[in-house]
């Protein structure tokens, strides 16, 4: 009896099993295969093929960007509390995350790390370190100044490289032979870097160079070469400094940098001094690499943010109706 019920429920299981698969088959034969490309003329199959091949170059690239065997390089950014500070930070940010093999260095002027600049950067999903020193009152400009009278960032860089020559005598093994490769690039907060830039400074022997953008009340700045060496530069105002260069125009190895301890930027040096007082201890201008094509590519540019004008928020607060402080902008 058992045995009659088992092979019954069998059958039945067997009977349900096949039923649906001749439903299911029956199913797709009413229906239109995905075979796109009969329907499309050559044209459009040519345009999916480069749209697929797009996709793939792309892929390709981004997987190549993951690259871990190549020098690093770490960029000191100063940085200072003012109502556009997130925003360039999160311009910058962008632009970093391109970027293989980077360190982000971001150092404030101020007296504490701030809960803004902390939070921002464990969120930023970039390898950094934080570090703060604020510019002395008497270093510092102060409102109304002219922005040329005293040197930026100049406390912030000095505090960056020293964390890098603490972080340089501690190393060993691969880790300081790693080191030895490194490439060491200063980062204003506001200005504009194209990604071409860091591959160009990436192997740097001493000092390499290129052209800035925007700078100096000049279409460009830029070292000038002459049979694959840099002669002069192209600036506009007292071409005779040690290295009329702008900080975002030049990058050090990290070699150089740790086994030259005096090299540091001078926070008293003359309007336009200040990437001399840094360079003059570490290269000669007959040393200088040129990168960027001969230093006939603009990839970084000066660019300079305008201050946003509060004068509405400043009404409403005076009616207490201000926009809500609690909100991080
Ligand atoms: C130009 C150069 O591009 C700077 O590298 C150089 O430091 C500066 O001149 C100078 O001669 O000192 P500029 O656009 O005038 O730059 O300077 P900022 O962009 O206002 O400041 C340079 C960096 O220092 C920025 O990253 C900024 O966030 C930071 N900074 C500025 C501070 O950390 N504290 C400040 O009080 C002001
Ligand atoms: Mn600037």
């Amino acid at each position: 009896m058992r045995m009659r019920l088992k092979l019954k429920t069998v059958f039945v299981l067997y009977f349900t099993v096949s039923l649906l698969g001749l439903i299911y088959a029956l199913m797709q034969l009413g229906q239109r295969c995905d075979c796109r490309g009969h329907d499309m003329s050559k044209d459009q199959q040519i345009s999916q093929l480069r749209g697929e091949l797009q996709k793939l170059q792309e892929h390709i690239k981004t997987e190549l960007n993951k690259k871990t065997d190549v020098p690093k390089i770490y960029v000191i950014t100063p940085t200072y509390a003012r109502l556009v500070q997130k925003a360039e930070l999160t311009r910058l940010s962008h632009t970093f995350l391109h970027v293989p093999q980077l360190h982000w260095i971001v150092v404030e002027d101020a007296p504490q790390p701030t809960l803004l600049v902390t939070d921002f950067l464990a969120a930023s999903g970039l390898t950094y370190t934080h570090l703060h020193k604020l510019t002395p009152k008497d270093r510092k400009l102060q409102e109304g100044d002219p922005s040329w009278l005293k040197p930026r960032g100049a406390e912030q860089r000095n505090e960056g490289l020293r964390w890098l020559r603490e972080m340089g005598a501690a190393a060993e093994g691969k880790e300081a032979a790693a080191l030895e490769e490194a490439v060491v690039y200063f980062a204003d907060d506001d200005n504009t870097y194209s990604l071409q830039l860091f591959e160009e400074m990436r192997y740097t022997y001493r000092v390499s160079v290129w052209p800035v953008g925007l700078v100096g009340g000049m279409k460009f700045e830029r070292p000038v070469v002459e049979d694959g060496k840099v002669v002069r530069f192209h600036t506009g105002w007292r071409p005779n400094r040690p290295f009329p260069i702008d900080m975002a125009g030049f990058a050090v190895s990290l070699r150089l940098i740790l086994t030259s301890p005096q090299a540091r930027f001078d926070g008293d040096a003359q309007m336009g001094f200040l990437e001399s007082s840094f360079l003059q201890h570490l290269v000669t201008m007959d040393e200088l690499e040129p990168k960027a094509d001969l230093c006939t590519k603009v990839l970084v540019w000066h660019t300079r943010t305008e201050k946003p004008k509060m004068k509405r928020e400043d009404a409403l607060q005076k009616q207490g109706l201000g926009s809500d402080p609690d909100v991080e902008v």
